[in-house]
């Protein structure tokens, strides 16, 4: 058995371009293979309160924590343990604004801290997890990369690229669901244009 944890960033349900595609790829998934679900809408996410960041100083600076900055962290050490055990990764991704929706960003910053999910070591920074990433990023219009180079509006991929680093996930492959406005068949259209890829990024896991 391995086990999948499977992000999806979008608030819509079934509505959702990204959550419909994520679909077709767990449909697709051997059966060794155990999901684990993440709503970040519905996850009640902690809020980065006064004593979590403080908190987050401490442990950065490699300091014990007590009282309420203890109890708070609790909450933390939860994500990230939950985060670490899974072998492969599946994230559904709505583009707003540019970049990625705001509970997404938070669950990063929640989960992104010194010797939790990366350590500063003498070859610079290390991602204490590993596994490989499926990234399914749904977009109003067509961020396309362009002669190699992102699109220069596209400020979701490459930041996610950059966290994928840090903690250390890869390879990571990113599914493009896009033009999902250009019309009412629109997502129908950009979700089964991805569906090969999707299915057969999910069975490659039988051969992992
Ligand atoms: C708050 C918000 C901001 C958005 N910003 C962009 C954007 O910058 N560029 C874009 O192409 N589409 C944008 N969209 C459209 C979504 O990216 C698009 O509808 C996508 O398919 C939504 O994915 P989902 O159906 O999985 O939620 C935005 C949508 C919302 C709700």
């Amino acid at each position: 058995m391995s086990n999948l944890l499977y992000l999806n960033a979008s608030p819509r349900g079934e509505q959702s371009a990204s959550t419909q595609a994520a679909q077709l790829y767990l449909d697709a998934l051997p059966s060794s293979v155990q999901v684990t679900r993440v709503n970040l809408f519905e996850a009640q996410l902690p809020e980065f309160t006064p004593v979590l960041a403080e908190a987050k100083q401490q442990v950065t600076m490699g300091q014990s924590l007590s009282g309420d900055a203890k109890a708070e962290w609790a909450a933390i050490t939860q994500l990230v343990t939950q985060f670490l055990a899974a072998d492969h990764y599946l994230l559904a991704v709505p583009m707003w604004n540019f970049s990625v929706p705001y509970k997404l960003k938070q669950y990063i910053d929640l989960i992104t801290h010194p010797n939790l999910t990366f350590a500063m070591g003498e070859k610079g920074m290390q991602g204490l997890a590993s596994g490989n990433a499926v990234v399914v990023y749904s977009r109003g219009g067509d961020y396309s990369p362009k002669d190699g180079k992102p699109d220069p509006f596209d400020f979701q991929s490459p930041y996610l690229a950059a966290w994928f680093g840090l903690v250390g996930l890869g390879p990571v492959t990113d599914v493009l669901v896009q033009r999902t406005m250009a019309g009412p068949n629109a997502t129908a259209d950009a979700v089964a244009g991805a569906k090969d890829q999707l299915i057969s990024l999910a069975q490659s896991l039988a051969t992992n």
